[in-house]
């Protein structure tokens, strides 16, 4: 892992922090938003402080609006670094999400609006989406499930992914959702790691008018699979799919045999809820394993404040539910909190980029949470589709994933926002299981770029390596200095993983591996990661992952990945790759045997074939000097620690392919 405290200038954040350190506009909320807002800024300045001054207090307000079967008996037990919260309580959050909202008068409001790439619409009330649950539930238990068996799902973005989420949850299965652009063997590995019996997923998901075939995906990954013994299929194109006797069912029958009756399945707050695989800076992505209580209170609490949610919101969070965003905020948050929530299947630039326009204007949506990503892209073409449309439901804008540069948050708040709406730039990670920075958007003015203030309970710092703290604008790493009860509880398997790369690095704190600086208002400004992960497009991607696939394929012999700063996706995949032997190396071909071992999105941008890589001389490979030449600029730094230093022109001098 860098030791630096700062990513080095060459780092593909540095082009954002330059801009950021520039900026210097701050926008304040409209009065008429901060009139109506749930928090003002005296609120959120005494719920912090009773956040940090007097924890206990402080959650078991929050835990107490949600419905436990049994009352927990102590709110944190701490034994670094493992929490339990809500010690010794009973709850369920699929019963928080569902039962409890048809039991206070929400069965007939709409919960679940789904859109698919073809513009079929599909709606779920509270009441049905209760019923599909509890047939789900049943369904999984007809399969065999039991508490604590992780089901893996690899679905499209459809309502079934938040119903079979929900039916894990009912019955205390540990669901494991492995997004569909991921390949057979991401998959395979996947299934392996959590020993899952059961995988759930679909004929086929719709992508940019096409059909990706999920399913044949899934037989390939079953084969490499032993432990998995049963199948259900969702039925999203022609049903068409072939079907192994024995083991795979259809969705639909498993559901049409099950039984609509089902009572949720008391759970201790510290039982398993999922296991969302991400990469981290070194080997296999890591299962990040969260738990009911815990995970449940984060999500409700943060969905309502910072989204200053409504009972008359539309709210759309445009992630994937292969994602922890996906998860935490178009899923679980927002249906505890009985909101209604948006799905879209498909592609934003499908069938052009004004698509996700359209989706605002056709279902009046108020509330819009997307990757800087995707405002980047849709920025790129111009105002006047959005101005084509009636974009005068939206009352507030969110962001999350990567940073978001300035101009494209300004774009953001006065194209799509009209200058009305408050923007929240929301810091969080798969790990920290919900929001973590931001601000409140009555409460607080916005600064472009910057994310903002802790939520509630949550102590951040900017340290140095070596645990100092630093003060107002010195650039360090962030770090967060106690738990919190949405936190990753451990390492799916690996708990000595979990100690090492999140409480090991710096004594005593979370670390969360980006780089970040504090103003003197207290707003945090989150530069990028300070390992070698990349932000490709929002979406985390180990280097070591990348450098493994590369060189299992026969034409290379060694591999390095580093990232180069790119105007749509924050970051692109660049590799160096040194041929194996006299084999030659076909770009075409690499690219597409990354997307076959990863998935497409962990394509290289650019592959530089070279005769050796720069090496100290204890053989580490100096990305360094990689990003710099990936970024085109000038080889900066010492250079006499490497072993061949004429490598660095060498490799500057070759085109990349
Ligand atoms: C980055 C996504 C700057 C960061 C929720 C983090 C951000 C990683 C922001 C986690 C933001 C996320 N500003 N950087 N608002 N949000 N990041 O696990 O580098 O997919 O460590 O979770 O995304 O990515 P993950």
């Amino acid at each position: 892992m860098t030791q630096s405290p700062m990513p080095a200038s060459d780092h593909p954040a540095s082009d954002h922090i330059d801009a950021v350190l520039h900026e210097t506009r701050v926008i304040a909320p409209s009065d008429a938003f901060r009139e109506r807002a749930r928090y003002s800024a005296e609120d959120y300045e005494r719920l912090y402080r009773q956040s940090l001054d007097d924890p206990d207090t402080f959650w078991s307000g929050v835990a107490g609006e949600l419905h436990w079967f049994k009352p927990w008996t102590q709110v944190l037990d701490w034994h670094p670094p493992h929490a339990q919260w809500f010690v010794g309580g009973q709850t369920n959050i699929a019963f928080n999400a569902l039962d409890r909202n048809v039991a206070r008068g929400l069965g007939d409001k709409r919960a679940i609006v789904w859109e698919g790439e073809d513009g079929e619409v599909r709606t779920y009330t509270y009441a049905e989406l209760l019923r599909e649950v509890r047939r789900a539930a049943n369904a999984l238990l007809d399969l065999g499930v039991q508490p604590g068996d992780r089901v893996t799902l690899y679905l499209p973005l459809v309502p079934e992914a938040a119903i079979a989420m929900l039916a894990c949850a009912r019955i205390g299965a540990v669901h494991s959702v492995v997004f569909g652009g991921f390949s057979v063997s991401a998959l395979a590995d996947r299934l392996n790691d959590a020993q899952s019996r059961v995988l759930i997923t679909a004929d086929a998901g719709q992508r940019r008018g096409a059909l990706v075939n999920l399913k044949a995906n899934a037989d390939a990954a079953a084969a490499l699979a032993p432990g998995l013994e049963k199948m259900l299929v969702v039925c999203r194109a022609d049903c068409d799919a072939p079907m192994q006797e024995g083991r795979d069912v259809f969705w639909h029958d498993a559901l049409n045999a099950a039984s609509d009756d089902h009572e949720a399945a008391p759970l201790d707050s510290e039982h398993p809820l999922f296991i969302l695989y991400t990469s981290g800076s070194t080997g296999k992505p890591k299962g990040v394993q969260h738990t009911t209580g815990g995970y449940m209170v984060g999500t409700y609490l943060t969905t309502q404040a910072v989204f200053d949610l409504r009972d008359d919101d539309v709210y759309w969070c445009t992630a994937d539910v292969g994602w922890i965003t996906g998860h935490s905020y178009s899923v679980y948050g927002p249906l505890l909190n009985g909101a209604t929530v948006v799905m879209y299947e498909g592609a934003p630039n499908h069938p052009d980029w004004g698509r996700f326009w359209d989706i605002v204007q056709k279902h009046r949506v108020t509330i819009l949470y997307t990757a800087p990503t995707a405002i980047r892209a849709i920025m790129r073409q111009g105002d006047e589709l959005p101005a084509a449309r009636d974009l005068s439901s939206l009352r507030l804008l969110g962001s999350v994933g990567e940073p978001i540069n300035p101009e494209a948050w300004m774009w953001y708040w006065r194209t799509i926002g009209g200058g009305r709406c408050p923007v929240v730039d929301t810091w969080w990670q798969t790990e920290t299981g919900s929001i973590m920075l931001t601000t409140l958007p009555g409460a607080h003015p916005s600064k472009p770029g910057s994310a903002g203030l802790p939520m509630f309970g949550i102590e951040p710092a900017i340290m140095t390596h070596t645990g100092e703290e630093l003060g107002p604008d010195d650039g360090g790493l962030l770090v967060i200095k106690r738990p919190w009860p949405s936190m990753l509880r451990t390492v799916y398997g690996d708990d000595d993983r979990y100690r090492k790369s999140y409480w090991g690095e710096i004594e005593g704190v979370y670390f969360a591996g980006d780089g970040a600086r504090r103003d003197a208002d207290g707003y945090i400004t989150v530069t990028g990661r300070v390992d070698d992960v990349l932000n490709v497009s929002g979406h985390r991607l180990g280097t070591m992952e990348i450098e493994s696939a590369l060189v299992a394929h026969p034409s290379v012999s060694e591999a390095a990945v580093v990232g180069r700063p790119d105007d749509v996706k924050g970051e692109c995949v660049v590799a160096f790759v040194l041929p194996q032997g006299d084999r030659t190396i076909d770009p075409a071909e690499l690219r597409a045997h990354v997307s076959r071992e990863i998935g497409a999105l962990a394509r290289p941008d650019a592959i530089y074939v070279a005769d050796a890589l720069p090496k100290t001389r204890s053989g580490k490979i100096m990305r360094r000097f990689l990003r710099q030449i990936a970024a085109g600029k000038e080889i900066q730094g010492d250079t006499s620690t490497l072993e061949d230093p004429g490598v660095l022109d060498r490799i500057a001098a070759t085109q990349p392919v």
